[in-house]
């Protein structure tokens, strides 16, 4: 049997990986400022991440959502006090297409509205709804066309006021990134998720906040919604929730009321996928990441900006991009390959940083280092070549 080839594959194979590094299998040491897509948010095989799953295989890894889970309880009780939602509701579920899914679901159970607002340039997953109101259509397969999902340029207010002027009884929920991770690291303004939260008061609407990328610490704040001052209904999360076991979720604000049968999932909020979910939040408590991957974001940008022949930095804490021109299109292979450095990328010519929150003074240095280094090789050969 062959693997379904979808993925165009770097000719590496990690076979380990500890805190910000991993390793290739000759041996070669790798800085990940990739994350693995955004997903390592406390450091690879934490050991306290590492202790509990261990711990907790020795005792039940599975069992259904048939019988009491006290670690469910546990985990949304630490996460309403990390993230300051206390008063909101946790639904466990296992990817982030699947929190998008039941994300819009629940709102349009909850308002019986059918159409959504999603906005230029969006990535939510790629199941039917969550794929529907992603911005790319090469991955919306027909069966997933709908007419329920409503575009609307990002960051435009005018046309955000315009479109629920003409559809407001009509829309159930609105949803969007508080920053565009796979559409290229963009911010929603501040005013423009104020304008959203007023607009959804006004039209009973439902407001969604994709947090997937963006939350779970990344931004310096728990969820990167939060720097505009209002609450979100419902908040999509997963990616840095397990650190890289499989575990997503949704927030849900007090006044969605659930009923029996509602939602549901066979693996969402196992045990073992709690017991890593709190060994995450346990380590962004106790080693003060939030806060770690503001002043980190901080500071990578500040010495990103002294760099010559990248432009445009943007992002908030550790989710950071920059536009590489067309005389470094390289500029990311050479990092890999040269001076063994993951970073992420975001069509056509955006690197993506999403590094552990955890990651070292030290080894922000070594990145930016490395990025000013194989910016003048590349530079170099094109002089000696012209
Ligand atoms: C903002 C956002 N939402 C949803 C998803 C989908 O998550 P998953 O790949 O776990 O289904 C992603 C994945 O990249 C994402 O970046």
């Amino acid at each position: 049997m062959t693997l379904f080839d979808v993925y165009p594959l770097n000719d590496i194979t990690i076979v380990k990986a500890q805190g910000s590094y991993v390793w290739d299998d000759n041996g070669v040491q790798y800085l990940d400022m990739y994350g693995g897509h955004a997903v390592i948010s406390i450091g690879h095989t934490h050991p306290h991440w590492v202790k509990r799953i261990e711990d907790q295989l020795n005792k039940i890894a599975f069992y259904s959502n048939s019988v009491h889970i006290p670690l469910q309880q546990e985990l949304a009780a630490k996460l309403g006090k990390i993230s300051g939602k206390e008063d909101y509701q946790l639904f466990l579920l296992s990817s982030g297409a699947e929190a998008t899914e039941n994300a819009l679901k629940l709102a349009s159970f909850h308002n019986g509205k059918k159409k959504i607002v999603a906005f230029s340039k969006s990535f939510h997953g790629r199941t039917s709804l969550a794929v529907a109101v992603t911005d790319n259509p090469n991955i919306v397969a027909p069966v997933n066309e709908t007419d329920n999902v409503i575009f609307c340029p990002f960051n435009d207010e005018k046309a955000l006021e315009k479109i629920f002027a003409e559809h407001g009884g009509e829309i159930s929920s609105v949803i969007i990134e508080g920053i565009q991770g796979v559409g290229g690291i963009n911010v929603a303004d501040e005013k423009f998720l104020q304008l959203i939260r007023s607009l959804c008061d006004k039209y009973n609407a439902v407001y969604i906040a994709d947090s997937v990328q963006c939350g779970y610490g990344r931004s310096g704040q728990f969820f990167s919604h939060d720097y505009a001052g209002v609450n979100a209904d419902i908040y999509t999360m997963a990616k840095g929730m397990g650190n890289g076991f499989p575990v997503a979720g949704i927030l849900i604000a007090p006044h969605i009321k659930p009923k029996h049968g509602m939602l549901g999932t066979t693996f969402g909020g196992n045990q073992l996928a709690c017991a890593a979910a709190l060994a995450v939040l346990e380590v962004i408590e106790e080693e003060n990441l939030i806060e770690m991957a503001k002043q980190r974001g901080m500071y990578i940008k500040n010495r990103l900006k002294s760099i010559e022949g990248i432009e445009n930095i943007r992002g908030r804490g550790l989710m950071i991009g920059f536009d590489v021109p067309a005389e470094l299109k390289d500029l990311r292979k050479k990092l890999l390959y040269d001076f063994n450095v993951f970073t992420g990328e975001a069509k056509p010519n955006v690197i993506r940083l999403l590094p552990s929150l955890a990651i070292s003074k030290k080894q922000t240095d070594e990145f930016l280092d490395a990025l000013q280094e194989a910016i003048e090789e590349i530079k170099n050969q094109k002089a000696v070549t012209a």
